[in-house]
């Protein structure tokens, strides 16, 4: 069989894949723990469902223009102008089916082959593929202190003839990671001077603990006309719990949206009918469920990151922001793969290895499941893990008995 090149430097999508893997092993009866999640487990707000449901009774589910039904652009433009005191015009403005596929499409509008996008690492796993789908070059840029916050230096030293765009992910996945405004800001300076596109990929910018405030990059930029190359990337999926929806959007200068709705518009046309008015419902409707998940993951993150910093030889930095913390566990192995097959083989539970992320040695773990969850995985990845542990476990009522050292 004939694959094209691109066909062939794709990978699965790893997170897709674990998911597959943890329903396969439920189905079987085993007592699985996912902690590999990307998804809040709350339902999607009410609003949500009235505002799907109203259309679906209506009978009439159409076509919709490839950039999004008007109501939906006006309620992004609402959003817009709460989050990023920014008022941008419905033709700056294209709803995605998610906020992958926008930034896909953004890629495919400004790229050309070999041209290359730069990221910091860690890195969310479909950075590197998308770029390549466009036959574009990745380039993840790890931060010289081998942490999670990257700095101006960093992406400065890998700038090329070639680079045509940075994209930048914070809160971050996997690490859940804060960057500072002043690097924020650094960006938009940089990326300004350069005539770089700047894509801010904000999925998470609301799911943000400890009292912070969700960042503007626009308040940092001094083009605000149509020649601005500030691409803004959300969507419903985190925030408001509806990741089977797939609705996302992206807000930028008017041609590149022209562009990237021309493309969109032969891809899939525009996203389904129902699920636009089900995200103009939430965007919307009463805020309430998107505050009541932030504190439910700040309780989470606090619950996972005590019972790390109970693990002898885990490194654990705080996450600010998202459901995700990254620990590094190169203390018990390099190989995160190889971890992370251990630890599902041997107690059931599922992480997602670091390499994934561009990130040796660390395990991305999720804090969006129940605190039962958490603790009792933790607990099942301590007892694998330490060489003091009881030789026996009990999972319910199986016996696990230690079969290694
Ligand atoms: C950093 C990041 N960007 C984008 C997405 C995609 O979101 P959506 O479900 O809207 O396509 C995800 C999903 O995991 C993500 O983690």
């Amino acid at each position: 069989m004939t694959i094209s090149q691109i066909g062939r430097t794709i990978g699965a999508s790893v997170t897709l894949k674990l998911n597959e893997t943890a329903a396969i092993l439920r189905a079987k009866g085993d007592p699985v723990i996912h902690l590999g999640g990307g998804e809040p487990k709350g339902r999607a707000p009410i609003d949500a469902i009235l505002g799907a449901a109203a259309l679906l009774s209506s009978g009439e589910v159409r076509y919709t223009p490839a950039d999004g039904i008007p109501a939906l652009k006006k309620a992004i433009i609402r959003y817009t102008e709460e989050f990023y005191g920014r008022s941008p015009a419905p033709e700056n403005v294209m709803a995605s089916g998610g906020a992958k596929q926008a930034i896909m499409v953004c890629l495919q509008a400004i790229l050309n082959p070999q041209e290359e996008v730069i990221f910091p690492a860690p890195y969310w796993v479909s950075y590197p593929d998308m770029v390549r789908l466009v036959g574009g070059v990745p380039v993840p840029v790890t931060p010289e202190d081998g942490g999670f916050i990257p700095r101006l230096q960093d992406i400065e030293q890998v700038l090329s003839p070639y680079t045509r765009a940075v994209i930048i992910n914070s809160p971050n996945n996997p690490s859940g990671a804060v960057y500072p405004e002043s690097f924020i800001a650094e960006m938009v300076e940089l990326c300004e001077r350069r005539g770089l596109y700047l894509i801010m990929d904000d999925i998470y910018h609301r799911l943000i603990f400890d009292g912070r405030q969700p960042v503007s990059c626009y308040a940092h930029a001094k083009d605000h006309t149509e020649s601005s190359k500030l691409v803004v990337i959300n969507g419903v999926s985190k925030q408001y719990a509806m990741t089977g929806f797939r609705i996302g959007w992206a807000v930028a200068n008017r041609r590149l949206i022209e562009v990237m709705t021309n493309i969109q518009g032969h891809q899939t046309s525009g996203p389904s009918a129902l699920l636009q008015h089900a995200a103009v419902g939430a965007i919307n409707g009463i805020q309430s469920s998107v505050s009541n998940l932030r504190m439910t993951l700040e309780n989470n993150r606090n619950v996972l990151v005590d019972r790390l910093r109970s693990f002898a030889g885990v490194k654990i930095e705080e996450p600010g922001g998202t459901f995700y913390s990254f620990p590094d566990f190169s203390a018990y192995s390099k190989n995160s793969v190889k971890l992370a097959e251990l630890l599902l083989e041997k107690v059931q539970v599922v992480t997602v290895p670091g390499a994934e992320f561009g990130r040796e040695g660390h395990l991305r773990i999720s804090f969006c499941g129940s605190i039962k969850d958490i603790t009792e995985g933790i607990a099942r990845m301590k007892w694998v893990l330490d060489p003091d542990a009881p030789n026996e476990l009990y999972i319910g009522d199986r016996k696990l008995v230690r079969d290694w050292s």
